[in-house]
């Protein structure tokens, strides 16, 4: 993984966490550790905790930038890391995605039945993993903590009914993108730095850091999409040109659609021509305007930054983890 300080520095504690949280026996259990890297189908041992692990970085990072204990973030940093696999698992059944991790996805091993439960039994671990801050903050913080969490995660879902919605629609486009991108992609970053912020004690800045975080969300989303379409499936550990080939509103596509009649009609072919499809998105440019629209992201991201009480080591860290997100290949 990179080696940008922000997604090294909690990795071991967060790992630890987690595997923790998915120790035991049980029919249940033992699925929930195939998502996560822990073991195979088989009941062997898997690769390891996987993924970046962003969102559980960003809770310690905010907490500490903010001089809070990390022990009192890391009980909902592991909630969250939770809650987003809850939302892949579902995600990859909602999108027919084959490969997450460069690994067979849960409902391509399971089939689609048990993968939901899957994704349900991540749910309701993360919100118990999230509870254990009990142990290391005030009542009325976990109450806040929880009340966060649980509004970012609707706003999650509500953001994935809009995805589902806008897919192989071929009218609308950029605007209604960025509502769906803010709500699937943003709440859960926002929830992140939110909880860091909460967890240090300081429910003044909860908001701002909210805001932040939803910012960096659609930097990180628009980035996404690039990868969807030109990543390298070597690298990202997803496939790549199935966003086109089920008409997935992504940005690039909903740039293109706002533009040029001519790829709502090469669209509207069954299947899609996705060679063709790419040409158009060449012609117009649209690679290096996605570019530009995730840079925009970054630059007000950076600019939010700016206004928060942090740490002069943290701000050196997130200027960092900026640089890293704009180029990511993974
Ligand atoms: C993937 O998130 C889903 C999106 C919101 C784009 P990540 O890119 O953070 O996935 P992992 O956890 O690192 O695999
Ligand atoms: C990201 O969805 C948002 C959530 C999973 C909630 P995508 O469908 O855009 O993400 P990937 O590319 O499959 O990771
Ligand atoms: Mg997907
Ligand atoms: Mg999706």
């Amino acid at each position: 993984m990179a080696s940008v300080e922000i997604l090294t520095r909690y990795r071991d504690e967060i790992t630890r966490i987690l595997t923790r949280a998915l120790e035991g026996e049980g029919a249940l259990t033992r699925l929930l550790r195939y998502p996560m890297g822990l073991e195979e189908p088989d009941g062997t041992p898997g690769p390891g905790i996987g993924g970046k692990l962003l969102r559980p970085a960003l809770v310690c990072f905010s907490c500490e930038a903010l001089e809070g204990d990390l022990k009192a973030a890391l009980p909902l940093a592991c909630g969250l890391e939770l809650v987003h696999n809850f939302s892949l698992v579902h995600d990859d059944i909602q999108d027919g995605d084959e490969l997450r991790r460069g690994r067979p996805t849960a409902w391509k091993v399971f089939g689609t039945a048990q993968a939901i439960n899957v994704g349900d039994g991540l749910l309701v671990l993360a919100l118990r993993t999230a509870l254990e801050a009990g142990e290391v903050l005030p009542p009325a913080t976990v109450v806040a903590a929880q009340e966060a969490l649980l509004s970012a995660t609707f706003r999650m879902i509500e953001g994935q009914v809009l995805d589902l919605g806008l897919e192989g629609a071929l009218d609308g486009g950029v605007k209604e993108y960025l509502e769906m991108a803010r709500k699937k992609t943003g709440a859960l970053l926002g929830c992140a730095l939110e909880l860091g912020a909460l967890a240090a004690g300081r429910p003044e800045l909860a908001r701002a850091h909210y805001e932040l975080g939803e910012t960096l969300g659609m930097a990180f989303q628009i980035r996404d999409d690039i990868l969807g379409i030109w990543g390298d499936p070597k690298k990202t550990g997803k496939p790549a040109g199935g966003d086109l080939l089920r008409r997935k509103r992504s940005w690039p596509l909903s740039y293109a659609l706002e533009r040029d009649p001519e790829v709502r009609e090469l669209l509207s072919q069954e299947p899609v021509p996705v060679e063709e499809v790419l040409s158009r998105l060449a012609v117009l440019g649209t690679r290096e305007a996605a570019e530009e629209a995730a840079g925009c992201y970054g630059e007000r991201a950076r600019e939010l930054a700016r206004g928060l009480p942090w740490t002069p080591q943290a701000r050196d860290m997130f200027e960092e983890l900026l640089s890293f997100l704009a180029e990511r290949e993974v």
